[in-house]
């Protein structure tokens, strides 16, 4: 489908445009053309077993068909004083346990999300829901708690530059006691990952010790 017979995205992300495209339908399509059907398939297996996740309805290439949600990101949320800090670490712990609850395809691990942070959550009328699965797949569950640990850590410390800045900390420390698991036994092999990502700068890179250190001193 062309960009211009879509119109304007009414959301864009880092990496995907999202379209409205018919009544509760949206297309999320990545700008480099990567694929989505991995993703789709997490998705879908997630949703099968109960999780909230949008309904996908279509996956080609790089586009997704699915459900529309209505509501804020927490993000949004928080900064807008909808959301409180409690509530929003209560929702960032319970939302990753909830994930890795649910068994690994292959039977090993749980399902993991591997980008579980405020601005991939939604906040429906149906509760909180977790959108952008790109990363998705199976896995070690602390793995990507501490992924989440390390992001808000990021926030944190002013290295990603995000509106919610320091509260970051605060909702860093209230949720790491809250969290099942152990969000620092895989930290060193997240920092790691995470320094391999392409969305992150040499200066974000330079930061991740910083980050992590943030990251082992509050839990
Ligand atoms: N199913 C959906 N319904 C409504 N809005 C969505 C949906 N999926 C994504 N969005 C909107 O698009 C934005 C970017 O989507 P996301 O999947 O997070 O892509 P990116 O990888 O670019 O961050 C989100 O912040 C949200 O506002
Ligand atoms: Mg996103």
């Amino acid at each position: 489908m062309s960009g211009n017979a879509l119109g304007e995205p009414f959301a864009s992300g880092r990496e995907a445009d999202v379209y409205a495209l018919r009544e509760g339908v949206v297309l999320r399509r990545y700008r480099n053309g990567e694929d989505a059907t991995g993703e789709a398939a997490v998705m879908a297996y997630a949703a099968g077993l109960g999780y909230p996740v949008p309904r996908v309805f279509r996956a080609d290439g790089p586009e997704l068909e699915m459900e529309r949600l209505d509501g804020p990101t927490m993000a949004a949320a928080y900064l807008n004083g909808e959301l409180g800090p409690d509530a929003a670490a209560s929702i960032m712990a319970d939302l990753p346990g909830r994930l890795h609850a649910l068994p690994g395809r292959d039977k090993v691990g749980s399902i993991v999300h591997l980008d579980l942070h405020p601005e991939n959550v939604v906040l429906t009328e149906r509760g909180p829901m977790v959108i952008d699965w790109r990363n998705a797949g199976d896995g070690d569950p602390d793995f990507d708690t501490a992924l989440t640990a390390l992001i808000l850590a990021q926030v944190a410390i002013g290295s990603i530059e995000h509106e919610i800045g320091a509260d970051a900390g605060a909702m860093l420390q209230r949720l790491l006691q809250l969290v099942s698991g152990d969000p620092l036994a895989k930290l060193d092999e997240v920092v790691a990952f995470r320094a391999g990502q392409w969305t992150m700068s040499a200066e974000e890179v330079a930061a991740l010790p910083r980050a992590a250190a943030l990251v082992r001193d509050l839990a």
